[in-house]
C-alpha cells in the first residue's frame, strides 16, 4: 500500500502538469480527493487491515492526501498567474496631454433677458410671468382691441381656436397681474410671442418683455426716464434714443423708443430699414378702458406701460444683423459671444 501511495502522487503530479486550466485541475481534484475519489478509496481501505498497520498506513494515506492537495493548491496559483500576465492591462500613458473640457456658455439672447430683468429689479420692478397659449379676452380684448378692430391686423398670429391664440404680445399679463394685484404695482414679465412675421428683423417667434407701473400721479416723464435710464445701463451712458409718437389700443397718449442703429451707427442700413435708428419697444400711458376691465378706478390711478422686444435689444447691443441667427443653434455664430 506505500508503494501504491508513492505512485499516486506522482502520477497527479504528472497529471497536474498536463492540466491546461482551472476547470481540468477541479476534475483532477475529485478524481483524487473527490468522495469516490482515489485516496478516499485508499482510506477506505485502511479498516481492513491488521490493526497493527492501520496507524501507519492511515497516516501515510493522509499526508498523501495532504500532499495532492498542496499540488493541486501549487498548479491552480500558477495557471492564475500566467492567465493574468496573457491578460493585457489597459495603458495609460500619464505623460500624454489631457483632453480639454468644453465650456459652454450662455446663449446671447438668455443673456440680455438675464441683464434686462436685472436692470428693471433694480429700478424696482418685480417679475411675473404669463401664459404663452392666451386666451382672445387677454391677447385682445382686455387690451381694448375688441373683435375687428383693425389694430389686430398687425397682429395676425397662430389660432388654436377661435377664442385661443399663441400671444401675439407680452401685454396680455398687464390685465392678467392688475385683476390680482391693487395699485401700486410695478412689474416686468418676460416671454416668448408669436406673430406672422419673417425678414431680417422680425421672426414668427421672438421674446419681449413687457413692463408696466401703476400708481396714483404717475406721468409720462416716469415712462421716459425708467427707459432711458435702462438704455443707459443696459447699452452705454451715451447711447443716443429718440421717442416718437405712436399708437397701440391699450395705450394713450402712445410712443416708441428707438436707439441709434449699431450696426451703420445711424446712417441707414438694411436692418434699420435705412432709417439709423432701430426700434426697441412700444410704450405709453395705460388707455382707461384697460384700467375699466381690470377694475381699476382711472380717476385715481395712472400707469406706464412698455413693451420690448429682446431680440432687436440684442441685435442692436452685439450688431447682429439678422435675427434668424438667434435661433438657428450655429455655433460658429454662437461661439462669437
Ligand atoms: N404690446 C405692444 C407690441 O407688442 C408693445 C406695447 C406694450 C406698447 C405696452 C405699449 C405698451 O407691439
Amino acid at each position: 500500500m506505500e508503494t501504491e501511495l508513492q505512485s499516486l502522487i506522482d502520477e497527479a503530479r504528472t497529471d497536474l502538469q498536463s492540466a491546461a486550466d482551472i476547470q481540468s485541475i477541479e476534475q483532477l481534484r475529485i478524481a483524487y480527493l473527490g468522495r469516490n475519489g482515489r485516496i478516499t478509496a485508499i482510506l477506505r481501505r485502511v479498516g481492513s487491515l491488521p490493526p497493527e498497520e492501520r496507524p501507519k498506513i492511515g497516516q501515510l494515506a493522509n499526508a498523501a492526501k495532504q500532499q495532492i492537495s498542496q499540488l493541486i493548491d501549487q498548479r491552480t496559483e500558477a495557471l492564475t498567474k500566467t492567465k493574468a500576465a496573457e491578460t493585457p492591462s489597459p495603458s495609460l500613458d500619464i505623460s500624454l496631454p489631457g483632453k480639454r473640457t468644453k465650456l459652454g456658455h450662455i446663449h446671447p439672447l438668455t443673456a440680455t433677458v438675464n441683464r434686462v430683468v436685472d436692470i428693471f429689479a433694480h429700478l424696482g420692478f418685480d417679475l411675473m410671468e404669463g401664459p404663452e397659449i392666451e386666451s382672445e379676452y387677454y391677447n385682445f380684448i382686455s387690451l381694448n382691441m375688441p373683435d375687428s378692430h383693425p389694430a389686430r391686423d398687425m397682429q395676425d398670429t397662430f389660432y388654436i381656436n377661435d377664442k385661443t391664440v399663441l400671444r401675439t404680445h407680452t401685454s396680455p399679463v398687464q390685465t392678467r397681474t392688475m385683476e390680482q394685484i391693487e395699485p401700486p404695482v410695478r412689474v416686468v414679465a418676460v416671454g416668448k410671442c408669436y406673430r406672422r412675421d419673417a425678414d431680417a428683423s422680425h421672426s414668427p417667434m421672438f421674446y419681449q418683455i413687457e413692463g408696466f407701473a401703476v400708481d396714483v400721479d404717475i406721468t409720462m416723464a416716469d415712462l421716459k426716464d425708467t427707459l432711458v435710464t435702462f438704455a443707459h445701463m443696459f447699452f452705454n451712458a451715451d447711447v443716443k434714443t429718440r421717442l416718437r409718437t405712436s399708437y397701440f389700443p391699450f395705450t394713450e397718449p402712445s410712443a416708441e423708443l428707438d436707439v441709434e442703429c449699431a450696426i451703420c451707427n445711424g446712417a441707414g442700413c438694411r436692418v434699420c430699414g435705412h432709417s439709423g435708428w432701430s426700434e426697441l419697444l412700444g410704450c405709453g400711458m395705460i388707455h382707461p378702458k384697460v384700467f375699466e376691465h381690470v377694475g381699476y378706478d382711472y380717476e385715481k390711478f395712472s400707469g406706464f406701460a412698455f413693451g420690448m422686444g429682446l431680440d432687436r435689444v440684442t441685435m442692436a447691443k452685439h450688431s447682429i444683423d439678422e435675427i434668424r441667427l438667434l435661433y438657428e443653434n450655429d455655433l460658429r455664430f454662437l461661439e462669437q459671444f
